[in-house]
């Protein structure tokens, strides 16, 4: 049993993320959820997470609001992708559960300060301002973290925000660099893998068709989430990015990667929140350290059998 606490800014791939790890109680255990300001702003990433855990029924999970804006930068955001909520797609009801009063940074120091040190796993599925602040804030989680598998970063694959730049990053860069060289276990899951999981036709069909409520849900939320990538890449449906995050937890041997030397760019404004992939280890480790193991290949109809059997378990 693996403890997570999810960083998620929901966000329809966020919040198909979040029911897969809901949807897999003997492998994962949500100690808690925290929000972060990204394809919308913090309160409605927040109101989604709650919204999401209703979906699943499991309402006892914590959701904790974390940052509403970058360290240092201004907000931006993706509703253009996601729309105006930030989940667009069935209508859900208002949340009857509430947040905790604890903000998400003081919780994820908490978790980490009083359970046995690398037991908690960091998956942020967003900007990386909830995690670079606790880190900052005290750094002697830093030793206890048991590793960051996160959603984020793009190299053969260039950027999906700017030309060189993936959006979690982009939106925080300062917050990205401090991650990168914070010394804890990292995997990223870069746009390199999440386009090559892409919501085809008949993979939407077995969501839609899964006899289940949340199928339901899940297949308006890509039918609406998917519309912007269709026209922007021409592609039969969008990348499912965050859910590579929790998929990897539960079957890393879908996925192919190596460890490289990443760093982030935080100065140039033509590539800033780049992430620089040294992939084939041109650099000395003795100067660049391997600090990220680069996933760039999944299976992806594992993927999807994977996640199609989590999600029918669902209500
Ligand atoms: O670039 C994709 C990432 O940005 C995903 O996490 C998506 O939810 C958005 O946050
Ligand atoms: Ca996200």
């Amino acid at each position: 049993m693996k403890k997570i606490i999810i960083d998620t800014d929901p966000g329809q791939d966020d919040a198909i993320a979040i029911l897969l790890a809901l949807a897999s109680p003997n492998e994962l255990e949500v100690i808690g959820i925290t929000t972060v300001a990204g394809n919308v702003p913090l309160n409605l990433t927040t109101l989604n997470a709650l919204k999401i855990l209703e979906v699943a029924d499991k309402v006892n999970v914590p959701v904790f609001a974390g940052c509403d804006r970058p360290l240092r930068r201004k907000l931006v955001t993706a509703e253009h992708v996601h729309g105006a909520t930030g989940l667009n797609g069935k209508q859900l009801p208002a949340p009857k559960i509430a947040i905790k009063e604890q903000h998400g940074v003081d919780f994820i120091i908490k978790s980490l300060r009083e359970n046995e040190s690398e037991t908690i796993t960091l998956c942020p599925l967003g900007p990386l301002t909830n995690i670079a602040s606790a880190m900052i804030k005290a750094p002697d989680i830093i030793d206890k973290i048991e590793q960051i598998v996160l959603m984020g970063g793009a190299y053969f694959e260039v950027g999906n925000v700017t030309p060189t730049a993936e959006f979690n990053i982009y939106v925080d860069p300062d917050a990205a660099d401090i991650v990168m060289r914070s010394g804890v276990a990292i995997t990223m899951l870069p746009l390199d893998v999440t386009h090559q999981v892409l919501t085809t036709e008949k993979r939407m069909k077995r969501f839609a068709n899964l006899g289940n409520e949340a199928g339901k849900i899940i297949a308006s939320w890509v039918s609406f989430f998917e519309i912007f990538d269709e026209e922007k890449y021409g592609s039969d449906g969008a990348p499912l990015h965050d859910p590579c995050v929790i998929a990897y937890l539960l079957k890393p041997e879908l996925f192919k990667g190596r460890k490289v030397n990443l760093q982030i760019e935080t100065q140039s404004k033509l590539t800033l929140g780049m992430s620089v992939a040294d992939y084939w280890g041109v650099t000395s480790e003795k100067t660049h350290p391997r600090n990220v193991m680069f996933i760039r290949d999944v299976n992806a109809n594992g993927f999807y059998d994977l996640l199609t059997k989590r999600l029918a378990l669902l209500p």
